[in-house]
C-alpha cells in the first residue's frame, strides 16, 4: 500500500480537489482506494457525497482521533473501489480535546495499524493548518504530496513547507518522503504559471537526492489547469470523472495518477 498525505498549510490550493478527483482517477485505473478526510471542514466528505442526515449517528474520523473507536466501524464505500473515511466539524475540537493526550501525534497512526487495511492507496486530505491533525496525517503516512498555486510567492511557501515535513521526520517519521509538488489551478498562457513552474522545478531538482527525505522530491508533469467542472464537480457530490469525464479537469486527474501509478507499479 502506498499512503499518500495531501497537504499545504496555505488554503485553496486544490488539496481536496486533488486528493478526490487522483482518488478518483487511481480507481479508475483499477486501485483500491481509501481516503482520510482529515479536515473539519469536510469538504471531501462533501465531495463524495457523504451527508450528515437527520436522526443518523454520523461516525466520522472525530471519533476514531477523540473516542478511541475502530476506523473500520466508520469507514463507508463510496464504491466497489473506493472508500472514505468521513470528516465532521465536530474534527475542529479534537485539537483542544487531545491536548495532553500521550502521544497525540500518533494516534492515526497506530489506529490504521489496528486496522491492518487491505487498499491500494491511502491518500489523507489536510486541513490548511499545521495543526495537531496534519502532524496525526503526515506521521501516518510515507509520503507527502503538495499542490501549489503558481502566484509569486509559491517557492517561498514551499520553502517553509518543507521545513515542517523536515521536522516531522526528524521527530515523528523517518519514513516520510516528499513524493512531489502538483501545480493547481494552472493558467498555462500567462507567463507567471510558467515562471513559477520552472522555478519550483529547479528548485525540487536541487534538494532532490540530498538526503532521503527529498530522494524523490520532484515537480509532477502533470498541469491541473484550471477548469470551471473542477469547481462545479463538488456541489453535485461526485469527483470529476463522474461529473464531466471529457473535461480537461478529469483528463488533468487521469494523468496524474498515471504518473504516480508509473512511479513505482503499486
Ligand atoms: N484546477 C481547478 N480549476 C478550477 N477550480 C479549482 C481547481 N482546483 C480547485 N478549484 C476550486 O478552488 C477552490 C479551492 O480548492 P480546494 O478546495 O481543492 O482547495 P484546498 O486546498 O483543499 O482548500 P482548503 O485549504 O480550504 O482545504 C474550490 O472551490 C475548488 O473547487
Ligand atoms: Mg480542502
Amino acid at each position: 500500500m502506498r499512503s499518500i498525505a495531501i497537504m499545504n498549510q496555505k488554503g485553496g490550493v486544490g488539496k481536496t480537489t486533488t486528493t478526490v478527483n487522483l482518488a478518483a482517477a487511481l480507481a479508475e485505473a483499477g486501485k483500491t482506494v481509501c481516503v482520510i478526510d482529515m479536515d473539519p471542514q469536510s469538504h471531501a466528505t462533501l465531495h463524495f457525497g457523504v451527508e450528515e442526515l437527520p436522526n443518523e449517528e454520523f461516525k466520522s474520523l472525530y471519533d476514531v482521533l477523540v473516542e478511541g473507536t475502530p476506523i473500520a466501524e466508520v469507514r463507508r464505500r463510496i464504491d466497489d473501489k473506493i472508500s472514505l473515511i468521513p470528516a465532521h466539524l465536530d474534527l475542529t475540537s479534537a485539537e483542544m480535546q487531545l491536548v495532553g493526550t500521550v502521544a497525540r501525534e500518533q494516534i492515526l497512526k497506530n489506529k490504521l495499524l489496528e486496522d491492518k487495511p487491505d487498499y491500494d492507496y491511502l491518500l489523507i486530505d489536510c486541513p490548511p493548518a499545521l495543526g495537531v491533525l496534519t502532524i496525526n496525517a503526515l506521521t501516518a503516512v510515507d509520503e507527502v504530496f503538495i499542490p501549489l498555486e503558481p502566484h509569486f510567492l509559491a517557492l517561498q511557501g514551499l520553502g517553509k513547507l518543507l521545513l515542517t515535513i523536515e521536522v516531522v521526520v526528524k521527530q515523528l517519521n523517518k519514513q516520510l518522503r516528499l513524493g512531489g509538488v502538483v501545480l493547481c489551478k494552472y493558467e498555462g498562457g500567462t507567463k507567471l504559471a510558467g515562471e513559477v513552474a520552472d522555478e519550483v522545478e529547479t528548485y525540487l531538482q536541487n534538494i532532490a537526492g540530498k538526503n532521503n527525505t527529498w530522494s524523490k522530491a520532484k515537480l509532477f508533469k502533470t498541469r491541473v489547469r484550471k477548469n470551471i467542472a473542477l469547481a462545479e464537480a463538488p456541489s453535485h457530490g461526485v469527483p470529476i470523472l463522474q461529473y464531466a469525464p471529457t473535461s480537461n479537469g478529469a483528463d488533468d486527474y487521469r494523468s496524474l495518477a498515471q504518473e504516480v501509478l508509473n512511479e513505482t507499479g503499486v
